[in-house]
């Protein structure tokens, strides 16, 4: 499920090198330490992330996306190029049958490759041709021992994560400000959440990363109370960009023999760049899970899922994966997938322009007066990187919310990432063109020369006096909620209930409550706030939020 507010955008950026840069350490399948590379500690004044020692050595660049570049890619052009009589499904035909308004919204070619498994297709669920060979090289260039190719996004890579490594009963530490997809993993997989509360900026109303010293707090409460832990869960990067230190937070678990899973949906590109923050598996993860549909160019919906490591059981993984997607994936998915991998392997050099477009616009938005710049300085705790193309602006000392602001930028047809209440993100891409980002740094100006006296005397109601996150009460596992007898009650009278669904306001998308969590008057006057905003609920059975679902017999 995605977590985007808004129609996903193609926001934009800029600027020059970082000045932090050493060259990262030629790329590998892990069978070396992860330790290979030390990371040196970032600028928080110009929020550049933390750089490895050694420069990657991406594939050279080569011929266009074909032949033996692109495996999956070239057997599905080879196939749909067969002059023969189909009798299988899909039943448009390679789109001999397709609906015309289709036709005319996406073209023939989309339909003439929208194949079944055929045998030179191979099977995703038993790999030996030709997605085998293209995860094989993903696996070689993304620097994994095994990747997955995913057709349900990283959602179902999580949950496959989680239940290939928690039985039923295991305890799982996981950031209290995880996807929902995490959550969705716990009520699959039965494995029941020590939570870990991120630090959490009200004046920005964005949760950071978690610390190696809670995960090692965390670990220490369970192991007291004889507790089985499955797994560590970590988000890095947040959706604002936030990394956490991974390859700390695995030393703190591989001593123990637990695996590290890390929910990397926002840093498939980490490994593509030396001014990126290192990548989860080069840290020393077991399991990281990438939403290469987010900020490298396959297809929506399609995502990978990298291994390394011997802690982790991939056959366990397998299965889970065979459990949780489409007994029918998509070609046309899985061959974006093979594509992207392909374009990064041909031109190493593929994000100097963004990055440093997107460093550029940082500077530039930084000094205009009445905006500011999420960077690592926002945050107390020591976190040790943030995505250079994550960029997230707030306009409240002109007392202007991220709506607001949004809404201005939006007249200029500038389209975000993602609106909070208090700031607005841009996630720069491959995609993003100079004459973008100049855009959005002239928007910005005229939004600061417009407001700036205008909005001197007013009120700013956007504040919020309490984090979401400060205070939960569990009263049973997610699992157990979640198929418990439910009932509906309305919003302001549910306090002191057991919640029995997932409450997530979007933004921040920090779930507010998670079921089998008690209604508390804190969570109630957020979640009130939040809605009385417009904001939008994910998870929750009435998205207007008038009611929730709780635990009654
Ligand atoms: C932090 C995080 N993890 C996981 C996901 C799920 O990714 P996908 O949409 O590829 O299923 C998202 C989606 O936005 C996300 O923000």
């Amino acid at each position: 499920m995605s977590m985007l507010l808004l129609p996903p955008s193609s926001s934009r950026s800029m600027a020059p090198p970082p000045a932090l840069r050493s060259p990262r350490a030629p790329i590998s399948p892990r069978t070396e330490s992860p330790r290979r590379h030390a990371i040196a500690r970032c600028d928080t004044s110009r929020t550049t992330p933390r750089i490895s020692e050694t420069e990657p050595t991406l594939a050279q660049p080569s011929a266009p996306v074909q032949g033996a570049t692109a495996p999956l890619v070239q057997a599905l052009k080879s196939t749909a190029a067969q002059d023969v009589s189909c009798f299988h499904f899909p039943g448009h035909n390679q789109g001999k049958a397709a609906p015309s308004s289709m036709l005319d919204l996406i073209g023939a070619g989309a339909f003439s490759h929208d194949l079944p498994e055929l045998p030179e297709l191979d099977d995703l669920f038993y790999p030996n041709g030709v997605i085998l060979d293209a995860q094989n090289q993903a696996a070689q260039l993304f620097g994994s021992s095994k990747t997955w190719f995913l057709v349900n996004g990283s959602t179902c890579g999580i949950q496959a994560a989680v239940m290939a490594t928690c039985c039923p009963g295991d305890y799982i530490v996981v950031p209290r400000n995880c996807h929902i997809s995490v959550i969705s993993a716990l009520v699959l997989s039965g494995a029941v959440p020590k939570y870990i509360v991120p630090e959490y900026n009200s004046a920005w109303d964005i949760a950071g990363g978690i610390t190696p010293s809670q995960v090692d707090k965390a670990l220490k409460e369970l192991e007291k109370d004889d507790k089985k832990v499955g797994a560590v869960l970590v988000t890095s990067p947040t959706y604002h960009g936030i990394c956490s230190d991974v390859q700390c937070i695995v030393d703190v678990c591989h001593p123990l023999h637990i695996p590290v899973i890390v929910d990397e949906a926002h840093g498939a590109h980490f490994r593509f760049h030396h001014s990126f923050p290192s990548t989860a598996i080069e840290q020393g993860a077991d399991l990281a899970v990438q939403s290469t549909h987010k900020v490298l160019n396959s297809l929506t919906q399609s995502s990978m899922l990298h291994m390394a490591g011997g802690l982790v059981d991939a056959d366990k993984v397998s299965q889970c994966l065979q459990l949780l997607q489409s007994s029918s994936p998509s070609y046309l998915l899985l061959s974006s997938l093979d594509a992207a991998r392909a374009q990064l392997s041909e031109n190493a050099k593929s994000f100097d322009e963004p990055v440093a477009m997107a460093l550029e616009t940082r500077d530039q938005l930084m000094v205009i007066p009445g905006l500011s710049v999420l960077d690592l300085s926002c945050f107390a705790s020591d976190f040790p990187a943030i995505d250079p193309l994550r960029v997230t602006l707030s306009a409240s000392d002109l007392h202007l919310s991220g709506y607001e602001a949004d809404d201005i930028l939006e007249e200029h047809q500038i389209v975000c990432e993602l609106v909070g209440t208090q700031a607005v993100t841009f996630a720069v891409n491959l995609g993003t063109r100079r004459q973008d980002v100049q855009k959005l740094v002239q928007c910005a100006k005229h939004l600061s020369d417009k407001y700036i006296s205008a909005n001197e005397s007013r009120f700013s109601k956007h504040n919020y006096v309490c984090s979401p996150l400060d205070k939960f009460f569990v009263k049973l596992p997610p699992r157990e909620a979640f198929f418990t007898k439910k009932r509906r009650v309305c919003m302001e009278d549910s306090l002191g209930e057991i919640c029995g669904e997932l409450i997530c306001p979007y933004p921040p998308g920090i779930p507010v409550l998670i079921p089998g969590e008690v209604v508390t008057q804190d969570s109630l006057s957020y979640l009130i706030n939040v809605r009385d905003q417009g904001m939008t609920i994910s998870g929750a059975a009435d998205g207007e939020l008038n009611s929730i679902m709780y635990e009654g017999r």
